[in-house]
């Protein structure tokens, strides 16, 4: 049975991932390194400082720890100007009605989100009240592709791995739940997504018996 749903936040619940790429790629531009929407993939799910070394290691650059703690710091105040405009609604399609289902049946509610920003949007949101247990950035000490998340997600809710299921739409994210035996939802597009149990575009375009099918499959 499906006891509970762990959700990824930034691209699943809500387009966060839009503005962590427009933030990086100003960061990008400033240092004179290319950086295209094909190599932000690479960063989804990754944390805020693996997510700078992937950038300079792409523009071959090697800077000081101090200097790296400015440019993140930087990253970091142009993605919360973005992020601080944010309301109510501004959720992907479908997050909320997916989460009002998921209550209605009983299902348990999780976060697994490698951001240290994971409270402060579902405060703007107006979503926290959703989730049984949230696990952030702030929490891990193994970045995703690394299953920690995800299991310390699954053993707060007090679920067992096989009855529940894993939301995500970074490659790291699907990877972590696989490495930790959990089914995966691929959030987003399945030409880059194909490794997860089933790729959907959206929260609004899967049911609770699809969700059903895929933890008990005849
Ligand atoms: C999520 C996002 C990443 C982001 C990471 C850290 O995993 O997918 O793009 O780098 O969180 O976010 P933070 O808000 O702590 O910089
Ligand atoms: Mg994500």
């Amino acid at each position: 049975d499906v006891k509970a749903c762990i959700f990824d936040l930034d691209g699943v619940i809500v387009d966060t991932a839009k503005y962590h790429y427009l933030a990086w790629k100003r960061l990008a531009q400033e240092l004179g390194i290319t950086f295209t929407e094909e190599d932000n993939e690479e960063l989804k799910g990754v944390s805020r400082m693996d997510s700078l070394d992937i950038i300079l290691k792409k523009g071959k650059k090697e800077i000081s720890q101090e200097k790296k703690e400015e440019l993140a710091a930087r990253k970091n105040e142009w993605y919360l100007e973005f992020v601080n405009e944010m309301k109510p609604g501004d959720e992907l399609p479908g997050a909320r009605q997916f989460l009002d289902t998921l209550k209605q049946n009983d299902i348990k509610i999780g976060l697994g989100s490698s951001s240290k920003n994971a409270k402060l949007c579902l405060n703007l949101l107006n979503m926290t009240d959703y989730f049984d247990v949230i696990v952030d950035g702030t929490m891990i000490t193994k970045a995703k592709p690394d299953p920690q998340i995800f299991i310390m997600g699954a053993e707060k809710l007090d679920v067992k791995v096989e009855n529940s299921i894993v939301f995500e739409d970074a490659l790291a994210g699907i990877e972590a739940a696989q490495n930790g035996r959990f089914k995966v939802v691929g959030i987003g597009d399945p030409d880059i997504l194909g490794k997860a149990d089933i790729v959907r575009s959206s929260l609004a375009d899967i049911t609770l018996d699809e969700l059903k099918s895929l933890n008990n499959p005849k």
